[in-house]
């Protein structure tokens, strides 16, 4: 449904409306043993731009352009049925297991240290998943010794003869992942989860008080348990946990107003975890804040062929899963999820965009051949390389949009960030209307003098424009030349379907 033919949307940037600071962590992904995301997508020994220890350059570099902060691993559904002791040692003596997560075949050639060296080398920080499906307590604590005790014990003796001398030092651990799903091996119920990860917590803190931990939320706000569990789990763990996982995927099923209703949706789950937190916090009456670990979100068309699982006899090795290809409009969402995130940064504070390479996933390769952006890289790279120092909540009068199952919803999504130190401030806008411009007209007075560094708006006439190996070029983020500045007054024409971001000098 249009909205009109001159629509305007009003948006208040002041630096008195903080929500809190830009976090690192919000711009996490995600490696899983899944399809290719580890095998020929950042390990591919033999490959041309593979380096000593068979990791490839050209994902690495790509990893650092996306501007990647936190990588999780191992899974996904994969860690439930994980046994990480196979993927240590020499690599010959490796055995091979099927996954049946993903009905696959692994070799263990990547484990641990190989992901802690490819962490060092791509500049992010691992964040660690523990089995609690087929395993427990005791297999946690062995990880977590293995990875993060400097030297005198038998696993960490077992790191170092295996190459590693220091400690990882590990800060962020997930308690197992999605164990409310009935498709997770070991999955179980509130209680009996909430009872196991409460013993995993209390015996990993007796190693190391200051980590980080994560427990599960609900797989998705979809669960018909979704609510309950969250109460249920934190009751048993409120004192132990730092954050609670949520995971949410949106699809395109052939409605793109629906689908750019994605931000509206996520927003509305992460004020719902909220209440859920705030609830056991209230009635435990702690003095501690639980906060969001959003660690699997994006666009994953799960009901198309590319994520249909192999099956029967067949335990393929690495074979092409959830290889989506990426649209303008997906991409545009990507970028309003992005925006969202942020605007909750007071109780988000991690996030991990899922995957990383090949798999529902903004870097895609080519087995033995070239490295390629898909859309869904350029919202990404330019809010984790350009947001810094404080987020700020904008006042917006928007128009509103209806699609599909989601009916009225603003036109328009924002979010600022400030860094008053290095006098910039940055405006992320999406236009979500599939048939309307819209004018964006800031009031930005408040933050002092201000003058227009950059404009570039990611948009295309064809929202279903896709990047392929052989294009991905020919749509990138250009500059948007109806941006003016009048005063303390900034206007921009934002295409439909469309994702802004607009740099600001501040002069105090
Ligand atoms: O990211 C793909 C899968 O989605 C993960 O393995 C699982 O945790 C989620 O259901």
């Amino acid at each position: 449904m249009g909205i009109s033919e001159t629509a305007a949307a009003k948006i208040t940037i002041d630096p008195a409306f903080s929500v809190g600071p830009v976090r690192r962590r919000t711009f996490g992904a995600f490696v899983e043993h899944l399809g290719r995301c580890v095998y020929t997508g950042i390990f591919e020994p033999g490959h041309p731009q593979a380096d000593d220890d068979g990791f490839r350059t050209d994902v690495l570099q790509l990893t650092r352009e996306l501007g990647v902060s936190t990588v999780r691993y191992p899974g996904g559904n994969f860690v439930s049925g994980y046994r990480w002791e196979d993927g240590v040692g020499p690599v010959g003596q490796r055995p091979a297991r099927l996954d049946l997560a993903w009905h696959s075949t692994d070799h263990n050639v990547v484990g641990v240290d190989e992901f802690a060296k490819w962490s060092a080398k791509a500049g992010v920080e691992p964040m660690m998943a523990v089995n609690l499906g087929t395993r427990g307590t005791q297999e946690a604590l062995d990880l977590l010794e293995y990875c993060n005790i400097d030297g005198g014990t038998a696993f960490s003796e077992q790191r170092k003869a295996n190459g590693a001398e220091d400690g990882y030092g590990i800060r962020m651990w997930c308690l197992g992942n999605e164990m409310d799903g009935p498709w997770q091996i070991g999955h179980k119920s509130a209680p009996e989860y909430g009872r196991l990860a409460a013993d995993a917590a209390r015996a990993m803190r007796m190693v190391d008080q200051d980590l980080e931990l994560v427990v599960c939320g609900s797989s998705s706000p979809g669960m018909d348990t979704f609510g309950e569990w969250e109460r249920v789990v934190l009751s048993e763990t409120y004192e132990l946990v730092d954050l609670i996982s949520a995971h949410q995927y949106f699809e395109d099923f052939g409605d793109l107003q629906e689908h750019l209703s994605a931000g509206q949706r996520m927003e509305s789950f992460i004020k719902d975890i909220v209440s859920h937190i705030d609830h056991v916090k209230s009635v435990k009456k702690s003095a501690k804040q639980v906060n969001i670990s959003f660690d699997e979100w994006n666009v994953w068309h799960a009901s198309r062929d590319e994520s249909k699982v192999p099956s029967g006899k067949d335990w393929p090795v690495a074979p092409a899963l959830l290889e989506d290809r990426y649209t303008v409009g997906d991409a545009v969402v990507v970028g309003d999820l992005l925006i969202t995130l942020l605007r909750n940064t007071d109780r988000v504070h991690s996030a991990n965009l899922a995957q990383l390479v090949n798999v529902i996933a903004p870097i895609m390769t080519e087995p033995g051949g070239r490295a390629w952006k898909q859309t869904t890289f350029h919202p990404f790279a330019l809010t984790s390389h350009h947001a810094a120092g404080t987020v700020l909540q904008p006042a917006v009068e928007s128009p509103v949009v209806s699609g599909g199952q989601t009916a009225g919803f603003a036109a328009l999504s924002a979010v600022a960030t400030f860094d008053a130190e290095a006098g910039e401030a940055v405006v992320f806008a999406v236009n979500r209307s599939v048939t309307d411009a819209l004018t964006l007209d800031a009031a930005v007075a408040d933050l002092g003098n201000v003058s227009v560094i950059e404009a570039a708006t990611y948009a295309n006439k064809d929202p279903y424009w896709q990047a392929t190996a052989d294009d991905s070029t020919s749509v990138l983020p250009a500059e948007n030349g109806s941006v003016t500045l009048d005063g303390g007054r900034l206007t921009a024409v934002l295409p439909a379907v469309s994702w802004s971001m607009i740099r600001l000098a501040v002069e105090a």
